[in-house]
């Protein structure tokens, strides 16, 4: 017979049945949410890349003069970012609709967010990494960029404008 190894906490034989039943449970929903996950190639949504922040004007991808709007060859979007008390650079980002857009993000000093309304696009700026997120916007219209992390006194303030226009008529866009 195995000995309990509960035995050594809980004298109650029914009470460690119960407690070997809660953690059996337990592992049984660990162990069905690890296999899904893995099964489906589920991950968090982060992208675990660093850069340091106090860095940021002299990296090359995040320097002044690289963040905005990028075509690539395929015809997605790339968007550079700075988050930083109290604003996104560049303050007004315009991509077309229906077109896949990654956002390529980083904070400059201390924790924000970035939230659009009304679209899926959402993530958390952490100071020495970069965000990423992929994602196509399928409306076009005027849309509000904000910072959903409290930040300071000026988080009230900290927001951007994204702009989806129509697609271009013809060829590539350049
Ligand atoms: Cu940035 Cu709140």
């Amino acid at each position: 017979m195995f000995s309990d190894p509960l035995k050594a906490i809980c004298e109650d034989s029914l009470e460690r049945k119960w407690t070997w039943i809660s953690l059996l449970l337990a592992a049984l929903i660990a162990g069905v949410l690890g296999v899904y996950a893995v099964g489906s190639n589920i991950n968090p949504p982060s992208n675990v890349e660093t850069i340091d922040s106090s860095r940021l004007h002299l990296s090359e991808e995040f320097a002044e003069d690289n963040l905005g709007v990028k075509t690539n060859a395929d015809g997605s979007m790339t968007v550079t970012l700075v988050a930083a008390r109290y604003g996104f650079y560049p303050p007004r980002i315009e991509v077309p609709v229906d077109t896949p857009v990654t956002l390529r993000m980083a904070s400059a000093d201390v924790l924000h967010g970035v939230h659009v309304p009304g679209t899926n696009m959402t993530t958390m700026v952490v100071p020495g990494y970069i965000s990423e997120v992929k994602t196509s916007f399928p409306e076009t219209g005027e849309f509000s960029l904000l910072c959903n992390e409290y930040c300071g006194l000026g988080h009230d303030q900290m927001w951007s404008r994204l702009v989806v226009v129509p697609k271009p008529a013809t060829g590539e866009g350049s």
